[in-house]
């Protein structure tokens, strides 16, 4: 038998309920008391993301969208108020299986949110999957998490690194380019990324005549500059992110760069930078599953509401975020804050059309976004939507064998 018993009641639970009340026999009778106590308790919500270092913002932003989003249900999921439990995870993977374990198992969280950053997201991929806690991921793109690492219990509402880049590759060739630099971080989402560029680019015919990378965060571009000014290829594409890729900008304008070899990248290049980066991102054509002028009542609503709740623009992140919080919502009313009734809550979860910003999207078999991803073009300090670059993209989740 598993966990539900034929009137949808929680085996564990009922017994849990029924120890404190000797006599009662009947379920009708003891069903409303288990509801009362999982309604009566708030929801521990782990939130481990980076709030110091190059990815702050992103850290800072998906914290925002979560809240907005549980903001827009009067402050409660399936009925239960929320407390959170935050760990700074400063974007070092050295430290994600601790940090994990503090909200596992010192503070006992419901569910974990998080992380942005792959090399943690891997660490938190360990403790999760022994320790089965609820697991949604609102960044991180390790594509070993809805790959080879897939399990019941881990969600994603952000992307593969698979994703944006292999849309990227084939929307430079189709522009005629022939040979790309790629540029990154050394670690797994920039080693990610290059690979599927690589694959998607050298399919269509073209070639990567050359990878470079510098240790992640570090952010001293000159001698690649130099190198990629020497190589003189058709084109450049990046991965940065956070204040690495304000860096990064800045830099490739000043050496002289910008309008000369055109740079692409996937679109975390360019999202939430444009307030600092002045004009130097101003053309930059990048792919993304999110862009600032969708025009979409959803968005438009959501865009709305974020810059009342915070005073900032909203960016991928703020809608990642968001996003975890619609789905955590989606699982939360299906078992109307009984988180127990675990089996029904992923149920709920992984059948459940998301109606984010960025359009309504629903998970892959392996829990990631099946998703439109955009072309956008930096005008000003929007990402403005081009169109449509890879219509409904699944990644292929290697190895996932749920
Ligand atoms: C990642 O490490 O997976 C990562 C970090 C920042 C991004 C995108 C991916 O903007």
């Amino acid at each position: 038998m598993n966990e539900q018993d034929k009137n949808g009641f929680d085996r564990r639970e009922f017994l849990k309920g029924t120890s404190a009340i000797a006599g009662a026999t009947a379920i009708g009778t003891l069903a409303p008391l288990g509801l009362a106590h999982a309604q009566g308790t708030k929801l521990k919500v782990g939130l481990m993301l980076p709030y110091t270092g190059t990815f702050a913002p992103l850290g800072i932003a998906i914290t925002n969208g979560i809240k907005l989003a549980v903001a827009e249900r009067g402050g409660k999921l399936g009925g239960r108020e929320i407390e959170y439990f935050v760990v700074d995870d400063e974007s070092n993977p050295a430290k994600a299986p601790e940090n994990a374990n503090k909200l596992v198992q010192r503070d006992k969280v419901d569910v974990v949110i998080g992380t942005v950053h792959t090399g943690v997201a891997m660490g938190m991929a360990k403790v999760l999957r022994e320790s089965g806690t609820l697991w949604i991921n609102p960044n991180a793109g390790a594509d070993e998490v809805t790959g080879a690492l897939c399990a019941p219990n881990i969600f994603r509402t952000s992307f593969s690194n698979w994703q944006n880049t292999y849309a990227l590759g084939k929307v430079v060739k189709d522009k005629g380019h022939k040979t790309a630099v790629f540029i990154t971080w050394k670690y797994g989402a920039g080693e990610q990324m290059n690979a599927s560029f690589k694959e998607s680019f050298e399919k269509q015919g073209g070639k990567v005549v050359k990878e470079l990378f510098l240790p992640f965060p570090q952010v001293e571009f000159q001698a690649l500059l130099t190198e990629i000014a020497n190589i003189k290829p058709d084109c450049v594409a990046a991965f940065f992110s956070g204040g690495g890729a304000v860096k990064f900008l800045k830099d490739y304008q000043a050496a002289g760069l910008k309008g000369k070899i055109p740079l692409y990248g996937p679109g975390f290049l360019t999202d939430g930078v444009l307030e600092e980066v002045g004009d130097a991102a101003e053309g930059i054509e990048t792919t993304l599953h999110y862009a600032d002028s969708l025009g979409t009542k959803k968005d438009d609503a959501f865009r709305l509401a974020y810059v009342k709740a915070y005073k900032l623009q909203p960016d991928v992140f703020a809608v990642q975020g968001y996003d975890a919080g619609q789905l955590l919502a989606a699982g939360m009313e299906a078992v109307k804050g009984d988180v127990s009734k675990k089996a029904a809550m992923i149920k709920a979860m992984e059948s459940a059309k998301i109606d984010s910003p960025r359009g309504a999207f629903t998970l892959s078999k392996a829990h990631n976004p099946v998703q439109d991803i955009y072309l956008r073009k930096v005008v000003g300090k929007q990402n403005k939507v081009q169109g449509v670059a890879w219509k409904q993209l699944a990644d292929p989740a290697t190895g996932c064998k749920a």
